[in-house]
């Protein structure tokens, strides 16, 4: 029987006359229009508050370029993109915790010796970071490949900086030996803002919150036989550490960046000054389908 339209069972109207070949699709789309009816029927907008609502997502799209995507910044301040991340990535108990990979991510960073110096412009305070890629039974991992990339000391990215930081500048690809132990020398980054210039800038205006992400090094370790894991470890003293603009912080992956003044601990590091010290272990689960 035809059901027409009715305030009172406006979703059902609508989902009954999906008839999608795509069994998911049909899912997902009767979910959807179900939740958003019952928001609006909630919320119960004035024509003129929907009109706003249809002109930030338009601007949202306008906003999107081949390196600019506002609509995962909306996701990320909407604590969307953590949660996504966190369905994707249930692990085994002990394992290293995920995060957002975050827009700043380049495919082709240079694979490095390792102990090598990522700051290509020496800026900064400079820090050793170390540790051991294992697996949960605290084995070390061999031929872990660790590719790591942080902002400098000013909060940047060197592909927000072209012509000023050098190309690859804070970035670098590692491979762990039969220990599985990684080290290399970078620089003490710094809180930045997530790009605020859009509509996602002006909601968080709007809402009073700020968009900063707290200081961090990101991840993404990848070894035959293990699951991927995009993470970042934090420095847990930054302003902005209970206040991630993009919800990524966990506990398990503050670090503790530690410095050094000890003149002869520096000159056994080999460094010319202080430095801050950084120890973190990733710990990698098994993939959970074995590769063919
Ligand atoms: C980042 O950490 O690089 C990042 C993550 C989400 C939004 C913007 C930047
Ligand atoms: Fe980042």
């Amino acid at each position: 029987m035809t059901e027409y339209f009715t305030e009172a069972r406006s979703a059902e109207a609508v989902i009954a006359r999906n008839a999608a070949e795509n069994p998911r699709l049909q899912q997902v789309m009767a979910v959807i229009v179900t939740k958003l009816h019952e928001a609006v029927k909630e919320i119960e907008p004035t024509q003129d508050e929907w009109m706003q609502a249809i002109q930030f997502l338009t601007e949202t799209g306008h906003m999107c370029s081949d390196w600019r995507q506002e609509f995962i910044l909306l996701s990320d301040i909407l604590g969307v993109s953590m949660l996504v991340d966190a369905i994707n990535n249930r692990k085994p108990s002990g394992a290293s915790e995920s995060t957002v990979l975050g827009p700043f991510h380049v495919e082709d960073a240079p694979e490095l010796p390792m102990g090598a110096d990522i700051c290509l412009d020496q800026k900064g305070t400079p820090m050793r970071v170390h540790g051991r890629i294992v697996d949960t039974e605290g084995n070390p991992v061999a031929g872990a490949k660790i590719d790591v990339w942080q902002a400098n000391d000013e909060g940047f990215y060197d592909v927000q900086q072209k012509g000023i930081q050098p190309d690859f500048n804070l970035r670098g690809v590692f491979r762990t030996g039969a220990d599985g132990r990684y080290h290399f020398r970078g620089v003490k980054p710094k809180f930045y803002p997530i790009p605020d210039d859009g509509p996602v800038g002006r909601l968080l205006r709007a809402l009073g919150r700020h968009p900063y992400r707290p200081a961090h090094l990101h991840y993404i370790i990848t070894a035959p036989g293990f699951a991927p894991l995009i993470t970042h470890i934090f420095d847990p003293d930054d302003p902005y550490i209970a206040s991630d603009a993009v919800f990524g912080v966990k506990e398990s992956l503050l670090a503790a960046f530690k410095p050094v003044d000890d003149p002869a601990l520096i000159a056994a590091a080999g460094f010319a000054g202080p430095f801050l010290d950084t120890e973190f272990d990733f710990i990698l689960a098994r993939a959970q389908t074995p590769p063919k």
